[in-house]
């Protein structure tokens, strides 16, 4: 695998590459990562990926500081699986060498709800980096895990309003035998709170079964999910069942019909926030 630090090394190792698959990471990967480089490389060829932990989505209480960082491990890990025919690892000079003064805003509702409310700048700096980092790599393809399910959302509505030639696609989420969506910031979680973890996916799947169950009353049932989770320690930001197309609210009759539903969460047990989704599937 090359390992490439600058924009003009990857483009010397690409060019006249058409069929470039490509998997943005923040790093310290994991299984799930693992999984998002072996779809790439069914849709592509040559597998690209990238490592840089990107200031600009980070709010100023956030984790960037302590964000794992273990870029040697990774590349072990990348060439041990031998999916990835290169890695772009800039540092931030490389990837922001002046003041980003253009940055891309997702619209209104979208990019403002669920996550967007509780992160602001979440979306504008993941938008914004994504941007560059097609823009390095010109890939045809990418690949976006469904846990950061509104993340995915926000990428395809960016490439489709700027008519960006790349197809974005969606890899299941990749869970622990007990349920828990893997994520680098499991490992934040003390042996308490990692026994706790997977009651989030659980509060969702119950969410679910309520809903497949023919209840309607939407509020009742996100307060329910909400309070569980309190009552078991976590502080939650939302529980929210919402239509899959746009993340908005199902209207009433919508709850009743075969509309694609979708339940969301975020929480936080001690100091980390984990997030995770369900996607109801439903007979009309
Ligand atoms: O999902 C992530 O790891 C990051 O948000 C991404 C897409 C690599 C952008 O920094």
């Amino acid at each position: 695998m090359k390992v490439v630090h600058t924009v003009e090394a990857l483009r010397d190792q690409l060019r006249g590459q058409l069929r470039v698959a490509f998997v943005p990471t923040m790093g310290n990967l994991h299984a799930a990562h693992l999984s998002l480089m072996r779809m790439a490389r069914q849709h592509g060829d040559p597998v690209v990926a990238s490592i840089f932990v990107n200031r600009l989505q980070f709010g100023p209480n956030e984790d960037f500081d302590q964000y794992p960082r273990t870029l040697d491990a990774d590349i072990e890990k990348l060439e041990r699986a031998r999916d990835v025919y290169a890695l772009f690892a800039p540092n931030e000079r490389e990837m922001y060498p002046e003041p980003q003064n253009f940055k891309i805003q997702p619209a209104q509702a979208l990019g403002s709800i669920l996550e967007g409310e509780f992160r602001p700048g979440f979306f504008m700096g993941v938008s914004t980096v994504v941007l560059k980092l097609f823009s390095c790599v010109q890939p045809r393809v990418a690949v976006f895990g469904k846990k950061d399910y509104q993340q995915l959302m926000v990428v395809r509505s960016m490439c489709r309003q700027f008519q960006l030639p790349v197809e974005i696609l969606a890899h299941e989420t990749v869970r622990d035998e007990d349920g828990l969506a893997l994520s680098s910031r499991n490992r934040f979680l003390t042996a308490d709170e990692r026994a706790e973890a997977p009651h989030l996916y659980a509060s969702l799947q119950r969410l679910r079964d309520e809903v497949l169950s023919g209840q309607t009353n939407l509020a009742a049932m996100e307060a329910r999910a909400a309070e569980h989770l309190r009552g078991r320690g976590w502080d939650v930001d939302y529980v929210a069942l919402r239509r899959q197309r746009d993340l908005l609210e199902p209207a009433a009759q919508e709850l009743c019909e075969g509309e694609p539903l979708v339940v969301l969460a975020a929480a936080r047990l001690g100091t980390t926030r984990l997030i995770d989704n369900l996607e109801l599937q439903r007979t009309p």
